[in-house]
């Protein structure tokens, strides 16, 4: 049985949590292999809503192991958060397993994730605020923090203490910083420190989380070559996006991590031949949460309509997303960037009710020229005009379709426009949240 990859291929939300919950059905294990609680997974079952930042969206299925690689980066305190909220749930956690060189989210990395909100000289990315880009630094920097070293109280206050000497400055000015912002009145930010940080009780509290986590710390590569050897099918779950992506998204309005097929590799610990299948979820439109270049948006009554039928608001943060088209440009740009062998395409039925319906197929830049290519330069795509397709649009609630001949002959025809255009069949097509919401397009063989 394959490795699969089940990646975001447009500025996340694309519905990953439901697509990996629904193609996890005869996989051994599900693994996450980036990110960390920047991340908001949701699963409906059986009309009951699951959220998921660190636990992979396998969970559900409580016979097969879920495992968080060696590439995420885990906040401790949200992590037994979830494994609390799951365990009131009554969803075992038994099969739940952490790698030993994951690296951690430490109080101090959110602290300083909350600079770029306070302005503090740089450009604002409009981060989750969760530590990512701080805690990913670290670990480039080797400064940072393993999930083993939770297990060695001597190493982890050595740890902390040499990770916390190059930023003492940093959070002292983060402070003095936030002191003037609250007292004009700018900022009632409480998430920021008012004096130094204090590495005793931060020592303290990692021990004990330590102590909690240690049951599920495991050697994870080596549990992922075991279900591969022995033919079973496992699922690389990502989180974020292409568009997200450190090196091939739109720098610097991305995270801090590599959400692309490739890095399943790295963050779980296989190799590329590992991976026999990509899947990429797309929206059947665009969201976007945060700052950055987005040619497709829209700020109408068509991007409203998108906003409130699709709720678009943030899993983790709550914060509205921005929306538009579909942009083929990009899609056909992520689409490579992955390997992608199918498409998932969500959320379709949020586009009936529509007259017509737009995708972008080409851009134009400020200078009048025509581009069919995603363009490398991050100043030409700031300033590109999108030129569109516009294609019938479709009526009626659709969420009661479950093969292509219950669904309008419109939506079909959108289906097939999107696949050709960038050379990737569709396979499945949500129609709502929940877990049998969908059309195969080509039952899976
Ligand atoms: P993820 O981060 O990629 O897992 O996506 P999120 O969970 O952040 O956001 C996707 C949202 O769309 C969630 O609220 C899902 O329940 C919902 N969703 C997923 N697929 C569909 C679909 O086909 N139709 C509708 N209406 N909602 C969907
Ligand atoms: P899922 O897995 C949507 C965005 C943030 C911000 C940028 C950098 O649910 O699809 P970060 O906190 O990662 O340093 O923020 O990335 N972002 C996401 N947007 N879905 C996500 O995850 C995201 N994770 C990060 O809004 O623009
Ligand atoms: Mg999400």
């Amino acid at each position: 049985m394959p490795g699969i990859a089940i990646v975001g291929t447009q500025w996340g939300d694309e519905g990953k949590g439901k697509i990996t919950d629904l193609l996890a059905e005869d996989a051994s294990a599900i693994v996450r292999f980036q990110g960390g609680n920047n991340a908001g997974h949701t699963i409906v079952r059986d009309g009951e809503v699951y959220k998921f930042h660190l636990i992979p969206s396998g969970i559900l299925h409580e016979d097969k192991y879920c495992v968080i690689g060696n590439g995420v980066v885990i906040d401790p305190r949200v992590l037994l958060e979830e494994i609390d909220g799951l365990r009131r749930a009554g969803i075992s956690t038994a099969n739940l397993k952490i790698s030993a060189n994951a690296h951690l989210i430490m109080p101090y990395h959110v602290l300083l994730d909350t600079a770029d909100e306070l302005k503090l000289g740089k450009l604002s990315i409009g981060t989750t605020r969760r530590g990512i880009g701080p805690a990913y630094a670290d670990k480039a920097l080797r400064l940072g923090i393993r999930v083993q070293d939770l297990l060695d109280e001597k190493i982890l206050r050595k740890k902390i203490m040499a990770a916390l000497e190059s930023k003492q400055q940093g959070l002292r000015e983060l402070a003095v910083r936030r002191r003037k912002l609250k007292k004009d009145g700018e900022t009632d930010d409480e998430t920021v420190p008012d004096d130094r940080i204090d590495l005793h009780s931060i020592t303290e509290d990692y021990l004990s989380y330590g102590h909690r986590l240690e049951p599920f710390i495991t050697d994870t590569a080596r549990l992922c070559w075991n279900e591969l050897d022995s033919g079973r099918k496992v699922i690389f779950e990502g989180a974020q996006a292409a568009l997200l992506d450190l090196d091939h998204g739109t720098y610097p309005f991305v995270t801090s991590s590599n959400p692309i097929a490739g890095a399943a590799c790295i963050g779980a610990g296989v190799g590329p031949t590992d991976i026999q299948e990509v899947w990429g979820v797309v929206k059947a439109y665009a969201t976007r949460v945060g700052s950055g270049p987005f040619p497709t948006e829209l700020d109408d009554e068509v991007g409203a309509h998108m906003s409130e039928k699709g709720h678009e608001f943030g899993t983790t943060t709550g914060r509205p997303r921005r929306c538009g088209w579909l942009d083929l440009v990009a899609l056909r740009y992520t689409v490579r960037l992955n390997g992608t062998s199918y498409l998932a395409m969500t959320k379709l039925d949020v586009l009936s009710g529509l007259e017509t319906i737009k995708v972008a197929v080409r851009y134009r830049s400020r200078e009048g020229a025509v581009l069919d290519e995603f363009p490398y330069h991050q100043s030409v795509l700031h300033s590109v005009t999108p030129e569109y397709e516009e294609l019938p649009g479709f009526a009626g609630d659709i969420t009661a379709c479950r093969t292509p001949e219950d669904l309008p002959q419109e939506a079909l025809d959108y289906i097939a426009f999107v696949s050709d255009f960038v050379g990737v069949p569709i396979r499945l097509v949500g129609v709502g949240p929940g877990h049998d919401e969908n059309v195969w397009i080509q039952k899976q063989g």
